[in-house]
This record gives C-alpha cells, sequence and structure tokens, in this order.
C-alpha cells in the first residue's frame, strides 16, 4: 500500500524559496512583457505564490495537460484537456511546472509554444528530479532539485489526492 511518507519540503522552506524566485524573476523582466503560463493541474499553487512574490506587473494563462492518469509512471504521450485563451505571439512566456521528471510534458509544450512565434520562451519548474530525465530540458528558475521520489502536496497529486497538503511529501510503500 502507498501512503503519505514524511515532509521533503515544508512550507516555509517553500515560501522562502519561491519568495526568492519571484525576485529573480521580477529582475529578469523588469523591462519586458512577461506572460507566466501554468500547466494544470500540479502548477496552480506554485504559480499562485509565485505571481505574488513578483514586483512587476504579469499576465497569466493555464495549459491543462495530463501524462500520468492516475499512476505514478512518465508517459511520452501528453494530452492537452485544456489550451491557452490567448494568442502569444510576441509575447515572453515563462512556462510554470510543478515538477520535471522524464521530461516528456515540457518537452512538448515548448515545442506546442514555439510555433506559436512568441518572442521568447524559458522554464521554471518548482522541483525538478534530474536522476528520471529522458529528454533533456533547459530549466531556467529551479526552486528544488530532489532525488528519485514521488512527491505529492502544493499542488502536486497521486490520482487526485493531497494536493491540498501546504508540505511537499515524500509517498512511501507501507506494509498492510
Ligand atoms: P514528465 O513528463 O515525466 O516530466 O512529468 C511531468 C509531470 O508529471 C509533472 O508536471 C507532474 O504533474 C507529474 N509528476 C512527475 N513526478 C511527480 C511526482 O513526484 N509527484 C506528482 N506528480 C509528478
Ligand atoms: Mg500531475
Amino acid at each position: 500500500m502507498i501512503g503519505l511518507g514524511e515532509v521533503l519540503i515544508s512550507a516555509k522552506d517553500l515560501k522562502k524559496r519561491v519568495q526568492a524566485l519571484g525576485r529573480e524573476i521580477s529582475g529578469d523582466y523588469e523591462k519586458h512583457n512577461l506572460l507566466l503560463v501554468g500547466i494544470l493541474k500540479g502548477a496552480f499553487v506554485f504559480l499562485a505564490d509565485l505571481m505574488r512574490a513578483m514586483s512587476i506587473p504579469v499576465q497569466v494563462d493555464f495549459l491543462g495537460v495530463a501524462s500520468y492518469g492516475k499512476e505514478s509512471e512518465s508517459s511520452e504521450e501528453v494530452k492537452v484537456f485544456k489550451d491557452l485563451n490567448e494568442p502569444v505571439a510576441g509575447k515572453n512566456i515563462l512556462i510554470v511546472e510543478d515538477i520535471i521528471d522524464s521530461g516528456f510534458t515540457t518537452d512538448y509544450l515548448v515545442r506546442l509554444l514555439e510555433v506559436r512565434s512568441p518572442a521568447s520562451i524559458r522554464i521554471c519548474t518548482l522541483l525538478d528530479k534530474p536522476a528520471r530525465r529522458r529528454v533533456p530540458v533547459a530549466i531556467d528558475y529551479c526552486g528544488f532539485e530532489i532525488p528519485d521520489v514521488f512527491v505529492v502536496g502544493y499542488g502536486m497529486d497521486i490520482g487526485e489526492a493531497h494536493r491540498h497538503l501546504p508540505d511537499v511529501h515524500q509517498l512511501i510503500e507501507k506494509k498492510g
């Protein structure tokens, strides 16, 4: 049986790191327009905190993708269930992800958005699991690198459970 394990990153540490990312991104885009593209569902909590940690005006839009379904396995097949509401031509896009694992999702998203002629595309992820990478992804902003463990909380789920938790927890195998 799979159960909720210990806290891997506390709400306090998440807050501190997200504030720092917000400052860094605000500095980098001070003289440019910026569109945050949040990847649903997992990134909505991170995005909400990140944009409030920024000191520049930003626009926000969402792309809904699913690659996992109910299992914790990566899939090369990415399903888009919600596209952006607005065109992105001429805009500076920052893709905001919860976690980059195999890299398939982010790689797919970059290719999807590139053909729409944005001014630029950068990638921001709260968590990075480099040990799991199967396609290279050039990450511009990363909250934390984590080992090859499955995590939930702070927007992230397993089978839609645990998104509401304020800390990031590890999932563990439980006996019985
Ligand atoms: P990738 O395509 O394998 O890089 O996976 C990307 C997506 O899988 C992420 O945006 C998450 O939604 C999900 N994912 C990957 N690892 C985890 C995890 O440890 N916990 C929860 N979701 C995960
Ligand atoms: Mg997910």
